[in-house]
This record gives structure tokens, C-alpha cells and sequence, in this order.
């Protein structure tokens, strides 16, 4: 089964949209198989982003993950890395779609609520930073364990 990691970034947890973005997840059929709430550590944040180190708005992006706590995931399912991505819409609000969680609700490509990792290998090694090994949970099936004692 696919893992993806995904944030619901510091905006997202201070505008009381967890329970939101948590249900759009899970009504699509995807399993969140790891959660952690805490303030980002600047070590993490910096690795996390890396690839944008060189970028203008670096600094201000691992300030701002890091000023607030913000809600980590690990998030499975079939395709999850692709599903997630689009259940998150595009990375610039005013080109995200209506449907999406950016579309509906972020205004700002610097407050746009959400990151979902982008490929395989950035979904493991963004899992490795944020939850390091074996801390994740593995499902119960529904059957056994929530229709019947
Ligand atoms: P994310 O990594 O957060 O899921 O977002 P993404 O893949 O859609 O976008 P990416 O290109 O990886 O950019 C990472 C985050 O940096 C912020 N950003 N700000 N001010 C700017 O021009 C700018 N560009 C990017 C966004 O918060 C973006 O999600
Ligand atoms: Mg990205």
C-alpha cells in the first residue's frame, strides 16, 4: 500500500480547518496511519523544504511552518501520493480548482493550508524526517473490529 505524508500546515490548523481537511481524506477512502501534532522543530522544517533552500521565500516558509503547531500525517492508499495532490489542488490558490482544498478555502500561495509529498521518494524520505521508524500504525479491518464485539 502507497504512504504519502502529508501537513495540514499552521494557517490550517489555526483557522479550525483540521476537521476539514482530516474528513475530506477519509470520506475519499484513504487511511491516516500516523499523526503527530507539534510545533515543527527549524531543523525539520529546513530539511523538510530543502529543495526550495535557494529560493527567496525559504526563510519566510520555515518561519511560518514553524510558528504555530501544525498537524503531520502519514496518509495510505492506493495512488495516495497522486489522490492526495489532487485533493489538495494546486500549489497557487487562484489556479487551484473549486473542489479541492486550496480551491475552497486558501487565498495565498504562502497560506495554502496544506503540503502532500510530490513523488515516491519524497514520500519516504519526508515519513523518515517527520515520524522516523516503525511508529506507524497498521489498519485493523473494519469488519473486525467496528461492526461486531
Ligand atoms: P507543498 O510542498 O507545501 O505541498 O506545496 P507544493 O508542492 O504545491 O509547492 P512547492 O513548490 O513545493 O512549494 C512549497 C511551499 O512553499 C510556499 N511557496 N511560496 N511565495 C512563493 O512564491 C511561494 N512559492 C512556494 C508554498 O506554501 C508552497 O506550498
Ligand atoms: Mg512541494
Amino acid at each position: 500500500m502507497e504512504r504519502t505524508y502529508v501537513m495540514i500546515k499552521p494557517d490550517g490548523v489555526a483557522r479550525g480547518l483540521m476537521g476539514e481537511i482530516l474528513s475530506r481524506i477519509e470520506r475519499k477512502g484513504l487511511k491516516i496511519s500516523g499523526m503527530k501534532f507539534a510545533v515543527m522543530e527549524e531543523a525539520k522544517a529546513k530539511e523538510h523544504y530543502a529543495e526550495h533552500a535557494q529560493r527567496p521565500f525559504f526563510a519566510g516558509l520555515v518561519e511560518f511552518i514553524t510558528s504555530s503547531p501544525s498537524l503531520s500525517l502519514v496518509v495510505e492508499g492506493k495512488d495516495s501520493i497522486k489522490i492526495m495532490r489532487a485533493i489538495n489542488g494546486a500549489t497557487k490558490p487562484a489556479e487551484a480548482a473549486p473542489g479541492t482544498i486550496r480551491g475552497d478555502f486558501a487565498m495565498d500561495t504562502g497560506r495554502n493550508l496544506v503540503h502532500a509529498s510530490d513523488s515516491p521518494e519524497a514520500a519516504e524520505r519526508e515519513i523518515k524526517i517527520h515520524f522516523g521508524e516503525g511508529v506507524l500504525l497498521s489498519y485493523m479491518r473494519c469488519e473486525d473490529v467496528c461492526l461486531y464485539e
